[in-house]
């Protein structure tokens, strides 16, 4: 929640200037509140009063109004905020951030502050990807101003690829990242999720149908409770919610480097739908196919246990929970998994084809620890993830 955490909100000339207002809704949902800053251009998009409305505050647009600097001045309105999030960044609006001008209220007012700046860039993908905007992005990352998107799809002018607006509730998960001050501020998870692929030769490998969806739900409902996440994915197909440290590994071996690259942690949880199994001789050439028709032996060994590996180390962290996914016995098979993995809690759940879990939108859990087994109904995974971010939450106090 952002308990009162106040968001200077610079809404830049663009089409997607109209997601901005839903921002501004999401952002005083999360009990924050938020001062909108129209720029002349960002005004032929969206009026000021409904800026205004949703905000339920005063909004400025032009830096010569008098009887706004009487009320409140440029540099007092700039520093009295905990963020300032510019939403859309247009490019014109990064190149002025970027050359340090102040010709108007909104980039003044990014000169003048001392807080903390986030952008949320919206353009077309040709603009994106010229060499001067990609210039003037460096430059901002350079001075340490945090960027959220833009995302890649269908662009209002009909072209795809980068350059879309972020969906206004990732933008609200990264300043929740920024400023949240939750029951689990202070506290760091690490959290696996996704498959790993383990290569059989440069252009093959063995998968499973992970999505990584459920592990990504997980960390976006632990950054908005305050978490800092440790997120060590394989090759998922739902992306990294934003505000998490990001960590893309490809095989087993490489997610249990890089989980021990990041403790110690208060909370690990392994949501990662790991390879059992490696090939051991794994082809540094395309395997081709036998002239006899004899298809080739693939030789396997194990892979290091990632869970097992970190619950029984000395310095492990406080709460380890793992996820057992099971097609028969789930309970049983759950609870001996638990015990023989050295884990605290284990997430069990059915992934038989028939439940639709893996690759879906839903999932059904039964959480098992220490007390027992404890058993909750069917819901979105994004559901299951808040749920079971608030039972960390309470664990960890
Ligand atoms: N896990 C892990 N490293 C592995 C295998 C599994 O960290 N090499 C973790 C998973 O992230 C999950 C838990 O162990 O939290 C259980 O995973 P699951 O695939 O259900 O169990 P397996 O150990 O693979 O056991 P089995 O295949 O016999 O069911």
């Amino acid at each position: 929640m952002l308990n009162g955490k106040r968001i200077l909100l610079v809404i830049g000339g663009g089409i997607a200037a109209f997601k901005s207002l839903e921002l501004i809704r999401l952002i005083r949902k999360s009990g924050g509140s938020v001062t909108p800053v129209l720029t002349r251009a960002a005004q032929e998009f969206v009026t000021p009063l409904s800026a205004s409305a949703l905000a339920a505050d005063k909004v400025y647009t032009d830096l010569f109004d008098l009887t706004d600097e009487a009320e409140m001045g440029h540099i007092e309105l700039s520093r009295s905020a905990d963020l300032v999030v510019v939403c859309p960044a247009t490019a014109d609006f990064i190149a002025k951030m970027a050359g340090g001008h102040a010709d108007d209220l909104a980039s003044t007012l990014l000169m003048a502050t001392d807080t903390p700046v986030m952008i949320a860039p919206a353009m077309n993908v040709r603009m994106w990807l010229h060499p001067a905007n990609q210039r003037n992005i460096a430059t901002l990352k350079a001075d340490g101003i945090a960027r959220t998107g833009p995302d890649e799809g269908d662009m209002a002018c009909g072209e795809f690829g980068p350059g879309r607006l972020a969906e206004p509730q990732d933008i609200l998960d990264a300043i929740l990242a920024r400023l949240a001050n939750g029951p689990l501020s202070g506290k760091h998870i690490i959290l696996t999720s996704g498959p790993t692929h383990e290569p059989i030769d440069p252009v093959r490998y063995i998968a499973n149908r992970s999505s990584g969806a459920q592990g990504a739900a997980l960390a976006s409902a632990l950054v908005r409770l305050g978490a800092r996440v440790s997120f060590i994915t394989g090759p998922a197909t739902v992306p990294p919610p934003p505000g998490v440290a990001v960590t893309r590994v490809e095989t087993a071996d490489q997610m249990l480097n890089a989980v021990q690259a990041v403790l110690p942690a208060d909370a690990a949880i392994f949501a990662a739908a790991v390879a059992d199994w490696h090939v051991t001789d794994a082809s540094t050439g395309k395997i081709k196919k036998d002239k006899t028709g004899k298809p080739p032996a693939l030789k396997l060994a194990e892979n290091p246990d990632i869970l097992a590996t970190v619950a029984k180390m000395k310095n492990r962290p406080g709460l380890v929970i793992g996820f057992a996914a099971e097609t028969d016995d789930v309970l049983a098979n759950a609870t001996a998994k638990r015990k023989r993995k050295g884990c605290d809690w284990i997430v069990a759940n059915d992934v038989s084809p028939e439940t639709g879990i893996m690759g879906g939108d839903e999932n059904a859990v039964t959480v098992i620890d220490d007390n027992g087994a404890e058993t909750w109904p069917r819901a979105a995974k994004h559901d299951v993830a808040r749920r079971l971010a608030g039972r960390i939450a309470e664990a960890l106090k």
